[in-house]
């Protein structure tokens, strides 16, 4: 059941916390200062690594490669649909890593078979036991989710950057000290968003505008992008994402005194992105800064969305909670279909 819930996306989103510990467990320890995933003990990676996945899946792709990029790893990110074996350089060195909840996306399936054909060594995150995607692969990391039935994807995105976090430390061999104070953190300061956020009064505020933008640079260009899928996705209104320096090469035309744009200022790329808000602010647009630091936000913006600091890495998966809850809220408001919105199926079995 909801557990008192409204909806199954609602306990989702409030079952982060908890989804976050099981990922976690016995696979970061304090004591040792050591990331281990067992399930990857016989995985090797010597070559360049490619990310194949689709809509959410893929946004923590990005968020992934970008991980790996920064721990020196070479990956780049592929819309599974849009992959192509044959044309992209794969060696028996190439690492192919399926995003995928279900395990059962019939695109991403398709890019892993491709991949597997070319001789790359294929591997799956994904949350469900025994998927097809958990008995093709090479090699599977589970996400530990927990069953999610809202058809918009919550805490199953969550888990994957967390495992995605843990993969890039596991590839690497860096077992950043940092990283493993903020990830063993990161449950309990997911819980203090969820106490503390004021989102569902921004949703109200801002209900009847017609289109929603959402800006970030760095890891948060990939949560801009997924603040925007969950808005269109569960209340069917206009939204989009897209990485705060692109804003000046189109997208700024659209913006007007009735465009709400979502900013996510956290980590080293703040000072560029308050660059952006200033921009937006020029044109009349109400400006909704999710952060970090709200002393030194707050004043470029109409409405803040605080959430801790939890490291330049793991902040992002912080901040894109806040964007469920206003899409969840907004959606609300709308009397929505929110968990099973029109159109859409929790499995995409056909490419
Ligand atoms: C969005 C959503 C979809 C899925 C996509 C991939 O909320 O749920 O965009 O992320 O269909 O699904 P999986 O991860 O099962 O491959």
């Amino acid at each position: 059941g909801k557990s008192g819930y409204d909806h199954y996306m609602l306990k989702e989103i409030h079952e982060q916390p908890t989804a976050l510990r099981k990922c976690l467990r016995e696979r970061v320890s304090e004591l040792e200062h050591e990331i281990t995933v067992e399930e990857l003990a016989t995985l090797e990676c010597s070559g360049s690594v490619q990310f194949v996945a689709c809509g959410t899946s893929y946004h923590a792709a990005l968020y992934g490669a970008r991980l790996l990029r920064e721990n020196g790893i070479s990956a780049q990110c592929f819309l599974a649909s849009e992959y192509d074996a044959q044309r992209i350089p794969i060696t028996d060195e190439t690492l192919v890593v399926g995003v995928t909840q279900s395990g059962e996306t019939a695109d991403t399936m398709g890019a892993l078979r491709m991949a597997n054909q070319a001789g790359a060594t294929t591997l799956v995150l994904t949350n469900v036991v025994g998927s097809s995607a958990a008995r093709e692969c090479d090699h599977v990391m589970y996400i530990r989710a927990g069953p999610e039935i809202g058809v918009a994807a919550t805490k199953t995105f969550v888990s994957q950057q967390a495992a995605l976090a843990l993969l890039s430390s596991e590839l690497s061999g860096s077992e950043a000290p940092a990283l493993i104070k903020h990830l063993r953190g990161l449950p309990d300061k997911l819980q203090h968003v969820l106490d503390e956020s004021t989102a569902q009064a921004v949703a109200e505020e801002f209900v009847d505008a017609d289109a929603y933008f959402f800006i970030g640079r760095g890891y948060n260009a990939s949560v801009a992008l997924e603040g925007a899928l969950k808005m269109k996705e569960i209340t069917y209104k206009h939204a989009e994402g897209f990485a705060a320096g692109e804003l000046k090469h189109g997208p700024l035309a659209l913006v007007t005194d009735q465009t709400p744009v979502f900013a996510l200022v956290t980590g080293d790329t703040a000072a560029k992105t308050i660059g952006s808000i200033k921009e937006v602010e020029a044109r009349g647009a109400p400006v909704i800064a999710v952060t970090d630091r709200p002393a030194e936000v707050g004043q470029y913006a109409s409405h803040v969305l605080e959430v801790p600091d939890a490291g330049p890495y793991l902040t992002p998966i912080l901040a894109n909670v806040q964007l469920q809850l206003v899409s969840y809220w907004v959606a609300a408001q709308l009397g929505r279909s929110i968990d099973k919105p029109r159109n859409l199926a929790k499995s995409v079995t056909v490419d």
